[in-house]
């Protein structure tokens, strides 16, 4: 927590700094899906729902590095950490898919800003599943499967913004001016971290444990009945990226897009209709990273 807040402080300022697009939840998303994946590993919760297998918590343990202490809610953002160092990394966290047309298709869409076919956060899930597929089959793995967790449970967390799956001519609402309240930022920021955060401060004193805590019981309580479909993927498949790409361009189109237009003021109409897809994202990404580790390491 020491060297989360200074981070947390800071990160709407770097983003606001940098006109570069940003991708992904903002740290706290992804701290909520990782976190709610991981609590599925806690016999305390107790859900017969799947929670995370005891093979699959002890793969995770076993791959995470040391200083992690065996938690991997402290190392999602990581591969955002990484993104200019592994400079090939960045196109992997969003779909761009043709404007307006609120669809989504791999062969069409998966594809970075050169063409190359597969380089987009589906074909970088399906990636990195498959490689850890190969967990404790070599004693010499061809990957990095500490860096293959890292990037899939990232990127799972990606997949479910839903304008990580957006419009190309607006990098998935990065290039739409917007006032949250009375702050000048991004439309994609506002769904990367703004809701949470907004969330955050007025429910749960600034506390996302709090947060966590009601998505967690709300998966257990309110939501338990689709858990199993949430968890599903298509017939023998290990990773399912396709179904939450089509899944987020919808809301994008549905909910985010949705009545903005360049240098709209979003307040509080737009935050109270729209937390309830921000809630509903974070629990489906954090209970299917858990069932995709789950069909991983068995
Ligand atoms: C936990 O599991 C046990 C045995 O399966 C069950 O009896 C108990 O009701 C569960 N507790 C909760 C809080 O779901
Ligand atoms: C795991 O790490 C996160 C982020 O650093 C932290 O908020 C959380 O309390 C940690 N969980 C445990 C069980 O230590
Ligand atoms: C697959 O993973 C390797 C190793 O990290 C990486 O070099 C490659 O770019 C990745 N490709 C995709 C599409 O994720
Ligand atoms: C794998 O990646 C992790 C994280 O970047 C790094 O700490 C570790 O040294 C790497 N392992 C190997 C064998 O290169
Ligand atoms: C949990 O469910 C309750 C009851 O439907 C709802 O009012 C609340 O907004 C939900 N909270 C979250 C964080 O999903
Ligand atoms: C699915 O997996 C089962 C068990 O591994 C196998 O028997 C079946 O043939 C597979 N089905 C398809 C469509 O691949
Ligand atoms: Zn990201």
């Amino acid at each position: 927590m020491q060297a989360t807040a200074p981070l947390l402080l800071l990160l709407p300022l770097l983003l606001s700094a940098l006109p570069a697009p940003s991708h992904g939840w903002g740290v706290d998303g992804h701290l909520m899906v990782c976190q709610i994946a991981q609590a599925r590993a806690l016999p305390l919760t107790n859900l017969s729902l799947g929670r995370l297998s005891d093979a699959a918590a002890a793969a995770v343990k076993d791959l995470l590095p040391s200083y992690a202490g065996g938690n991997l809610s402290s190392l999602c953002s990581w591969a955002d950490d990484v993104k200019f160092r592994y400079h090939w990394s960045s196109a992997l966290h969003y779909i761009d898919t043709p404007d307006s047309l609120c669809s989504y298709s791999y062969d069409r869409d998966c594809k970075d800003e050169e063409g190359v076919m597969g380089r987009c956060v589906a074909g970088a899930i399906n990636n990195y599943t498959s490689q850890l597929l190969s967990y404790g089959k070599s004693a010499s793995p061809e990957y990095n499967l500490t860096q293959a967790l890292l990037f899939l449970s990232h990127f799972i967390g990606d997949i479910h913004q839903p304008l990580h799956v957006g419009f190309t001519s607006d990098r998935g609402g990065n290039t739409i001016d917007v006032h949250w309240y009375r702050r000048k930022t991004v439309l994609h920021h506002v769904w990367d971290a703004s809701i949470i955060q907004t969330a955050d401060d007025d429910f749960y004193g600034d506390d996302v444990s709090g947060f966590i805590d009601t998505l967690t019981k709300n998966i257990t309580g309110e939501w338990s009945e689709q858990v199993s479909s949430w968890e599903q993927c298509g017939k023998n498949q290990t990773a399912c990226p396709d179904i939450y790409a089509t899944e987020s361009i919808t809301a994008a189109c549905n909910w985010a897009y949705k009545g903005v237009q360049e240098d709209s003021t979003l307040q509080d109409a737009y935050f109270s209709s729209r937390l309830p897809v921000v809630n509903l994202r974070l629990a489906q990404g954090g209970v299917r990273l858990a069932a995709t580790l789950n069909r991983i390491f068995g």
